[in-house]
């Protein structure tokens, strides 16, 4: 399966061989893929043989990207929460919708009621849009399960549609995500649960590459989160950890001592948790979208975090409470208005670093021969214009493994 992408004015690219924020910017260009991979990069004027081609696609003087990684989503959901929404317009916060049992309760209660194929129907539906708006791989945690059993129905359900579909699905076990209902009064039977239970499950049905932990005042304590991911990583499930989004509560810290994969959101981080980040190579992934959904006004410190030599990335979190989008163009503008970014980072945010805390990076994430081509066409003319004319869908064509998998009307 030969195929040509012709008349592509910018192709742009994380340069890997270069440093965080330096990119590729080939004019004028042509892609050449075969069989799934980049097989070439030529200048437009290169003479072609339409004969050698399955199928020539024109780019019509559109820009081409890697296509998106969106390394922290929560995408296996029941129900929907604007009804929280509005509280939130009206003046509630997320802490105190929480606390009253609304929030992530809400959504655990309604999962348990659903059945397993309605569940897996709404969520396969959903995966479908991420390839409208650019996105071609995503992690996907569980946690509106928060029991032995509907946290593996929540898994099993990302793991056969990620069998059964385009866009690649990484798993991530989230049992950590709230303590449920029942075990309000007794947090050390969850844990225990969790620890001697859940996670071995996860184990040997081999349902999860990661663990994660909510590790936030009211939430789990520093101490409880290192013993849970602890007790996973003894079962090879590395860690990514939600760190200090509400409060400065020490997830990067924890993050830095047991060398987490990610630490995500940030936004209230200490200064002893960006050097412990920066010193462990632990990847930050910033989660602005949620910020703005959530109406607060502080952002994750993006500069310093590059500026102790991080390299981070950057996400929608979807999710039905905290970020109700699976738009990572609308987090390119955000990201450039309220975390300072520009194009040429926000693209390495949003690829090939994404890519590299999924362990994915020497297949996806870059526009080099040899990787595969998860591509995306977008009608803008140039990079800048990306995050500068927003809340619209530039994406005119997605391409998963070098295969048209959506095409604008
Ligand atoms: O990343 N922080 C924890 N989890 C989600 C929120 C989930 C929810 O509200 O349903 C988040 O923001
Ligand atoms: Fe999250």
């Amino acid at each position: 399966m030969r195929l040509l992408i012709k008349n592509i004015a910018h192709i742009y690219s994380a340069n890997t061989a270069e440093k965080f924020g330096s990119i590729l910017d080939k004019e004028n260009a042509q892609i050449i893929i075969e069989d799934g991979l980049i097989k070439d990069i030529q200048n437009n004027s290169e003479n072609i043989n339409s004969n050698d081609y399955d199928r020539i696609v024109d780019a019509r003087s559109g820009v081409v990207l890697p296509g998106f990684v969106d390394a922290h989503t929560h995408p296996v959901f029941w129900h929907t929460r604007e009804d929280e929404f509005i509280m939130r317009i009206q003046g509630k916060s997320y802490e105190e919708i929480a606390e009253a049992g609304g929030g992530i309760r809400n959504s655990v209660r309604k999962f348990r009621q659903a059945d397993y194929d309605s569940i897996k129907l709404v969520t396969k539906s959903r995966i479908a849009r991420f390839a409208e708006y650019g996105t071609t791989t995503i992690e996907a945690k569980s946690g509106y399960g928060l029991s032995l059993v509907d946290e593996m129905r929540s898994l099993q359900i990302i793991n056969e549609i990620n069998a059964e579909q385009p866009i690649e699905m990484v798993p991530t076990f989230l049992g950590a995500h709230e303590i449920p209902d029942e075990y309000r009064n007794q947090r050390e039977a969850y844990l225990d649960l969790l620890i001697n239970e859940m996670i071995p499950a996860v184990k040997e049905k081999e349902l999860a590459k990661y663990c994660d932990v909510f590790c936030e005042q009211g939430v789990f304590t520093v101490d409880e989160s290192r013993r849970i991911l602890k007790a996973a990583n003894a079962y090879g499930l590395k860690s990514r950890i939600h760190a200090d989004e509400l409060s400065s509560f020490g997830g990067a810290e924890l993050a830095g001592e047991i060398k987490a994969v990610s630490a995500d959101h940030l936004v209230k981080i200490s200064e002893q948790g960006i050097r412990a980040l920066a010193e462990n190579n632990v990847i930050p992934i910033l989660l602005p979208g949620t910020t703005f959904f959530l109406g607060k006004n502080d952002y994750a410190p993006a500069r310093k975090l590059i500026q102790a030599g991080c390299e981070i990335a950057l996400a929608t979190d979807f999710n039905p409470g905290s970020s109700a989008t699976q738009n990572m163009q609308l987090i390119w503008t955000i990201s450039a208005i309220k975390l300072g970014l520009l194009p040429q980072e926000i693209l390495w945010a949003t690829t090939i670093i994404p890519a590299r805390s999924l362990g994915l990076a020497e297949r996806i994430g870059s526009i080099e021969p040899g990787k595969q081509a998860d591509l995306i066409i977008l009608d803008i003319p140039n990079l800048n214009y990306l995050p500068y004319f927003y809340g619209m869908n530039h994406v005119s064509k997605t391409l998963k493994k070098g295969e048209i998998i959506y095409e604008r009307a």
